[in-house]
């Protein structure tokens, strides 16, 4: 009981818990599934956007993904078994649809959006087969699950 209250306490004030305890806070570092799970949700808000033409929230939410997977590569050069480096692996497989989805959203461009759109989702099944995660399959999503954001322009 008194382990789950000072577990309680240490969420609810970080800093006290710790100056009881006597020692230096730790540094929090998102794990490898979480920042994915973030880019998940990423995957899907841009879709949504550049189907409303909502090319600014489109290139917000590229620039989301980017930052993301830099954060991927920072805090997990290495991950689990997986031999090659994760910056690599994210620069060799992300790059080039990032890119062209890019490309798509600046010239406003929404067929070429949808194309780009494809290649990203194919790209990020790709470093997940590489990685022995193929299990994790990303796909176009079928409906909208936030019903809370307008993506109308
Ligand atoms: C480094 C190559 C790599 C790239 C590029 C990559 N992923 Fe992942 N992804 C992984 C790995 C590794 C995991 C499993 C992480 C773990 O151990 O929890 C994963 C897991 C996931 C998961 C499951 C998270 C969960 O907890 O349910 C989702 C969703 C996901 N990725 C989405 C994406 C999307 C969307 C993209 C493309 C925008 C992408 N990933 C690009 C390597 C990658």
């Amino acid at each position: 009981m008194k382990f789950i209250y000072s577990i309680v306490l240490s969420t609810l004030f970080p800093l006290t818990a710790c100056s009881m305890r006597d020692h230096t806070p730790p540094t929090y570092a998102p794990g490898l599934g979480e920042i994915m799970s973030l880019s998940g949700m990423r995957h899907v808000k841009l879709w949504y956007a550049g189907q409303a033409k909502n090319w600014q929230l489109a290139a917000y939410e590229i620039d989301e993904l980017r930052e993301g997977l830099e954060e991927a590569s920072k805090f997990h050069p290495t991950h689990k078994s997986i031999k090659t480096p994760i910056a690599q692996l994210i620069s060799s497989t992300m790059d080039k649809p990032l890119g062209q989805v890019e490309k798509a959203v600046n010239e406003k461009d929404f067929s070429a959006f949808a194309i780009g759109y494809d290649s990203l989702t194919a790209a990020c099944n790709a470093c997940h087969q590489m990685t022995d995660f193929a299990f994790n399959i990303v796909t176009k999503p079928e409906f909208n699950p936030f019903p809370s954001q307008q993506f109308h322009p």
